[in-house]
């Protein structure tokens, strides 16, 4: 059966030390808790490697939040699967909505990022979702339709199957405005509808689809207690261990 995963999205908070020291407690309280569900932490490029020796990375995933969209060579500024993976990563955030509005990453500059990542054996956590418009005009089902289909779906269906999806409305993404669960339910169940379209039931019954935008430890247990919401990437609240360890209980 497919995962519950937990993922924290650090986005470009904390300095190194700061970070290290966050990972660090973690551990520490997912040694004295045993996790209900898989853990995943992404970090600034940076703090990797620290991050990656400092946790047990069979007990709590480390992602970078991002990779280029090309082999290796002259791209100033740029990092590399490869090196994502050479730091002890095991998984890597791509198409976060922050990505794609401000840093104009398209679907088909995704797709390479996708093959990359499999390609260095990186799990990709693939986020996809809707603008507030997009929402009130009814095309929600259409945007993660498109998204999943430009990104995704020319991965055959073992690929398929090592891809992490996380649906998150741009409207509930640090805005405090969380998707209702009966929302978040609706949208997951279409998106593994259409991922069983493409690859057939055994695989859409395996992908983990994880549910983003103000979750929080007070909604948390309402939103994962949906059939077809697997987990979270959590943004805010992945920036204390509290409150993070407070999202993780509710599996
Ligand atoms: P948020 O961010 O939890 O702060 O809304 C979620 C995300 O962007 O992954």
């Amino acid at each position: 059966m497919r995962k519950n995963i937990v993922a924290g999205n650090w986005k470009m908070n904390k300095t190194l030390t700061e970070g290290v020291e966050l990972a660090k407690k973690l551990t520490t309280i997912l040694t004295e808790n045993k996790p209900n569900c898989d853990v995943v932490i992404g970090t600034p490029y940076i703090h990797l490697s620290e991050v990656a020796k400092t946790v047990d990375t069979s007990v709590i995933g480390v992602s970078a939040q991002n990779c280029a969209d090309k082999v290796s060579g002259a791209y100033t500024g740029e990092i590399s699967a490869a090196m994502v993976k050479s730091t002890g990563a095991n998984y890597v955030i791509l198409g976060h909505s922050e990505r794609r509005a401000y840093y104009g990453e398209t679907d088909a500059i995704l797709k390479e990022k996708v093959n990359l990542a499999l390609n260095n054996d990186l799990t990709p956590i693939f986020c996809i979702g809707e603008v507030l418009e997009e929402r009130e005009a009814g095309k929600h089902f259409e945007v993660v339709t498109t998204q999943i289909t430009d990104g995704l779906f020319h991965l055959s269906a073992e690929e398929f199957s090592k891809v992490v999806l996380a649906y998150e409305p741009v409207w509930a993404i640090g805005t405090g405005k969380t998707a209702s669960p009966e929302q978040a339910q609706e949208i997951h169940a279409y998106i593994r509808k259409t991922v069983n379209d493409k690859y057939g039931s055994e695989v859409a019954d395996n992908t983990s689809i994880l549910y983003g935008g103000s979750c929080k430890p007070s909604n948390a247990k309402e939103l994962f207690s949906n059939p077809d919401v697997d987990g979270g990437l959590i943004g805010g609240a992945a920036l204390k261990s509290e409150d993070f360890h407070g999202i993780i209980t509710a599996f």
